[in-house]
Order: C-alpha cells, then sequence, then structure tokens
C-alpha cells in the first residue's frame, strides 16, 4: 500500500530549487507550507490579535457590516450550517483605500489599522513572489504574473465541548488561484484529501508557516496540471480557531482560461474561457463545493 502523503514543507529562501518544488507541490497534493514567506513572525501575532479582537466584537457591530447580497464584502453572521463559524471580508484588499474603508466600517483603532496595512503589504509582496516562482516552474519566464483581486477572509470558529467530532468548514476548493492560509497554531483541525486515494490528511500546525491551497482557477491556468485540493476543518476540542485566508483570485475583467503558452498541438486546453464571477454563481446553484462545475467548461 502507498505511503500515507504529508504536507510538504517548502523553504522560500531555498532558491535554487523553489519553482520547481513549487509546481511539484502543486501538483501533486495542491496543499503545501511556507517557511521563510517574508512575513515576520511578530507581524503574524500581532495581525492575530487585531483580527481576534475585531472578531470578538459584540455581533450587533459585526453585524453592521454584514450585506447578504456580497457575502464576499464584509461580515459573515453565523449560520444554520455553520452555528458556530463567523468571519469577516476584506475584499479586493490591493485597491485604494480597502483597508481603510474596512478599518472605518469595523472602528479598528489606529494601531489595528496600521497592523492591517503591513499585514496586507507583506502578503501582497508574498503573492507576486509566489505566483512568479510558480510560473517559472512552469517553464516560462518573464513577468508574466498579474496580481488578481485579493480578498483576505478572516475566521473565527468558536468551538465549545458540544461541537467536538463537528465539522467546522464541510469540504470543498477554494474557487480562486490559490489560497494563502495564516491557520491557528494552537488549534489544529484543518484536513487536505489526497486526490489520488480519498484519504483525508491533517495539516498540522507549524509556528510561523503559512499553508498555500492551490484553487479551481489554478487547476484551469495549469491546463490540470495542479490539483485544486479538497480540505475541511473539523473541530477536535473546545477552543477559539483563528484563521486569516487570503484568496488570490483572478485579475478583474478578464477571463479565466489556460495559459496560452501551455498550450500547444500536444497540449489543447482542457477548458474553455470562462467569467469567474458566472462561475463562482454556478459553483453555489449547481451545488458543486469542490469544483465539479468545472466540467461543465471542458
Ligand atoms: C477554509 O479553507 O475554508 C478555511 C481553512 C481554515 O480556516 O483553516
Ligand atoms: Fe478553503
Amino acid at each position: 500500500m502507498a505511503a500515507k502523503k504529508s504536507v510538504p514543507v517548502i523553504d522560500i529562501e531555498d532558491s535554487a530549487s523553489l519553482p520547481e518544488k513549487l509546481v511539484r507541490a502543486c501538483e501533486e497534493l495542491g496543499c503545501f507550507r511556507l517557511m521563510n514567506h517574508g512575513i515576520p513572525m511578530s507581524l503574524m501575532s500581532e495581525m492575530k490579535a487585531a483580527v481576534r479582537s475585531l472578531l470578538d466584537l459584540p455581533l450587533e457591530v459585526k453585524r453592521r457590516n454584514s450585506n447578504p447580497h456580497e457575502p464576499s464584502k464584509g461580515y459573515t453572521p453565523p449560520n444554520l450550517a455553520s452555528p458556530f463559524f463567523d468571519s469577516l471580508s476584506l475584499y479586493d484588499m490591493a485597491s485604494p483605500n480597502a483597508v481603510e474603508y474596512f478599518c472605518s466600517q469595523m472602528d479598528a483603532s489606529p494601531h489595528q489599522r496600521e497592523i492591517i496595512d503591513k499585514y496586507t503589504n507583506a502578503l501582497r509582496q508574498l503573492v507576486r513572489l509566489l505566483g512568479s516562482k510558480l510560473l517559472e516552474g512552469l517553464g516560462l519566464t518573464g513577468d508574466l504574473f498579474q496580481e488578481g483581486i485579493c480578498q483576505l477572509k478572516m475566521n473565527k470558529y468558536n468551538y465549545g465541548p458540544e461541537t467536538v467530532g463537528q465539522t467546522g468548514a464541510v469540504l470543498h476548493s477554494d474557487a480562486g488561484l490559490f489560497t494563502i492560509l495564516h491557520d491557528d497554531e494552537n488549534v489544529n483541525g484543518l484536513e487536505a484529501e489526497d486526490d489520488a486515494t480519498g484519504e483525508l490528511i491533517s495539516v498540522d500546525p507549524v509556528p510561523g508557516t503559512l499553508v498555500v491551497n492551490v484553487g479551481d482557477v489554478g487547476k484551469v491556468w495549469s491546463n490540470g496540471r495542479f490539483c485544486n485540493v479538497k480540505h475541511r476543518v473539523q473541530c477536535y476540542k473546545p477552543a477559539v480557531r483563528i484563521t486569516i485566508a487570503l484568496f488570490v483570485l483572478p485579475p478583474k475583467d478578464e477571463k479565466v482560461a489556460v495559459l496560452p503558452e501551455l498550450v500547444d498541438s500536444k497540449h489543447p486546453p482542457l477548458y474553455a474561457p470562462f467569467d469567474f464571477e458566472h462561475y463562482r454563481k454556478l459553483r453555489i446553484s449547481t451545488n458543486s463545493p469542490t469544483g465539479e462545475a468545472l466540467d461543465l467548461f471542458r
């Protein structure tokens, strides 16, 4: 029997083989950990504390920022499917004034605002680095990577004794290109599925590192080479779990398509181009949380 896979840890400072390692990890499991990613430990913990205090605000304050029509642009309260989970989203965090607007909506203090500003800037640098190294690993040269829309989603899982064994986030793939997840070093529970065997692998915390998950657009972009990893979050113990996910989505006003540089007579495109917002709606209307709706574009 094949050995159970584990989540690879990739050191960004290992510059000689970084592009190849990233591509291999995206192809094999679609999930890996990043070490030496350039975001200082102190900033990571300050951001965690800022997010924790925003998510600890009274429900009525958080609710001021919810918009049922735009769940990706504000507060998502607990619901029937996830009664112990709520989240705050900072949509298109790279657009001018996005951080300022989010902070004023949340009545963030000047200190919290400064932390969120520094953290989002550091993440954007990492997105650009990862994007360009991935393209390099695919054999593409030049400055092809374009930063898309970045949605920062701050999650709080409020686990009590009665929630142990329950699911905090059901099995899903992420819709975008890739996700950079700052998980909770004290409260584990993230599990990634090995596409080859269907086995669930625990993505155990490694302090100071970040998790990267390939999403549905990453699979299309790479012409099916990358694995849009299915993952879920389980509750193992009563605790509060705080995580911060950065969804890297495709650039605005551009169709999602296979990278033209990866297409030749031996490798025809596996997907027809599509509009990302249309795809996001299809994922919901066809109830395909793990990206089955991609097949509609084959
Ligand atoms: C998710 O992938 O939906 C969230 C992951 C996490 O909070 O650990
Ligand atoms: Fe996810």
